[in-house]
């Protein structure tokens, strides 16, 4: 093995022939923004995730932060996350004006632990919105979160960036709450580049969403230069923002959203490989699952006490031996602006800190060889093993 000529990223985007196709389709075509395509995309992706109308988005935090927007959260309003999540999931209630109040997640999990959910609304005065995180693709417990926000009269927002096409029995995750939003970042499962999608249960939310998305215009203009028929007049209701996805990066959506079974299937016998290679090690506690797991990530976490390294020296020996990994998340209320915003200190959120400490998420992409597999699970073994201690095996 080469560690430099066989590294094994991280991560890696699944585009093939037909997101090819699908580009050189719309560049022929005379028109690159968004228009057909993006529309048909939407349609598609509504079908998939069976709602009747998508809202296709430059990113998931622009889709998040139309999703807050449209709830008309701002000044005095407080939105509930927990820490263990993206920045963006929590920046878009700033850019609002609103506070962000946080809740930890459960022990040896990723996740919204509901229980702290509880304790948050019940001392939060005018909390509006909860956006629980289905973080690496487990849905949070939404059986618990959705009565707990409707009894203190908050929205709920799905972070579903992670999560798609992540199914349960009451629906795909992102579906659940009254807005979900999807990210297509080039490290999810399905991916344009940058570009996000978001549902909701009120129409009157998405059309408030797709004019804000647009400039605050009043209708769809996306026509007006190339139909007869279109009118060049419009009116602007609104200072909007600008969150469109164009015909480019929909053309690739639409490619990948045909494939996101297949993905997902992918991605489930990677999650189960791994699992059985790693199942006798007990320095290392496998990652949390539960029903529709998308295995967005396979984040792993390094038992306590076990091995003479930490969880920064195993990612750099095991990117010495070629293996890609990365660390999901580094909690917000461990961040410069959030701890100072909110005088934070990191055992505020015992559990998110504890689990950020000892967290690796390993390469787990479709498109990954069985070679590239047995690479990772080798490297893994190679650098646990020979930093076990010695009778704590
Ligand atoms: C949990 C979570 N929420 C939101 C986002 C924002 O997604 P995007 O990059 O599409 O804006 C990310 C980014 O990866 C994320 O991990």
């Amino acid at each position: 093995m080469n560690p430099t000529t066989d590294f094994v990223p991280f991560a890696k985007p699944s585009l093939g022939a037909e997101e090819e196709a699908a580009v050189l389709e719309v560049m022929r075509s005379g028109w690159l923004t968004t228009g057909k395509v993006a529309l048909e995309f939407e349609k598609e992706f509504a079908s998939f995730a069976g709602v009747p109308r998508a809202l296709a988005v430059n990113s998931a935090t622009s889709g998040l932060h139309l999703a807050l927007e449209a709830l008309k959260i701002g000044p005095g309003d407080v939105v509930v996350t927990s820490p263990y999540t993206f920045t963006s999931t929590a920046a878009v209630a700033r850019h609002l004006g609103a506070e962000v109040a946080f809740c930890d997640v459960g022990k040896d999990g990723y996740d919204m632990d509901p229980s702290s959910l509880a304790d948050r609304l019940a001392t939060t005065r005018n909390c509006r919105a909860v956006m629980p995180v289905h973080v690496g693709g487990l849905p949070c417990d939404m059986d618990r979160i959705l009565p707990m926000a409707k009894k203190y009269g908050c929205a709920v927002v799905e972070d579903a960036a992670h999560s798609f096409p992540s199914r349960l029995p009451s629906g795909l995750a992102g579906t659940l709450g009254d807005v979900g939003v999807y990210s297509f970042y080039v490290t999810k499962t399905i991916t344009t580049g940058e570009g996000g999608m978001i549902v909701a249960k009120d129409d009157r939310l998405l059309s408030r969403m797709a004019t804000m998305r647009m400039h605050g215009i009043d209708r769809a203009v996306w026509d007006r230069y190339t139909s007869k028929g279109a009118s060049w007049k419009y009116g602007v209701i609104d200072a909007g923002f600008k969150y469109n996805l164009p015909d480019l990066l929909a053309a690739i959506g639409r490619a990948q959203l045909r494939k996101a079974d297949r993905f997902l299937a992918e991605r489930v016998a990677i999650a189960r490989a791994y699992d059985e290679a790693f199942a006798d090690r007990d320095y290392l506690a496998l990652p949390p699952r539960g029903a529709g797991h998308a295995w967005h990530l396979y984040a792993l976490r390094i038992v306590p006490g076990k091995l003479s390294i930490d969880r920064d020296a195993f990612i750099e020996r095991l990117a010495a031996l070629g293996v890609g990994s990365s660390v999901h998340f580094i909690p917000l209320h461990v961040m410069p602006y959030w701890s100072e915003r909110y005088a934070l200190k990191p055992g505020d959120f015992p559990n998110a800190l504890e689990t950020y400490e000892r967290t690796v998420s390993l390469p787990a992409f479709q498109g990954m060889t069985g070679a590239q597999v047995e690479r990772v699970v080798e490297a893994v073994v190679s650098v646990g093993d020979s930093a076990r201690m010695a009778g704590k095996r």
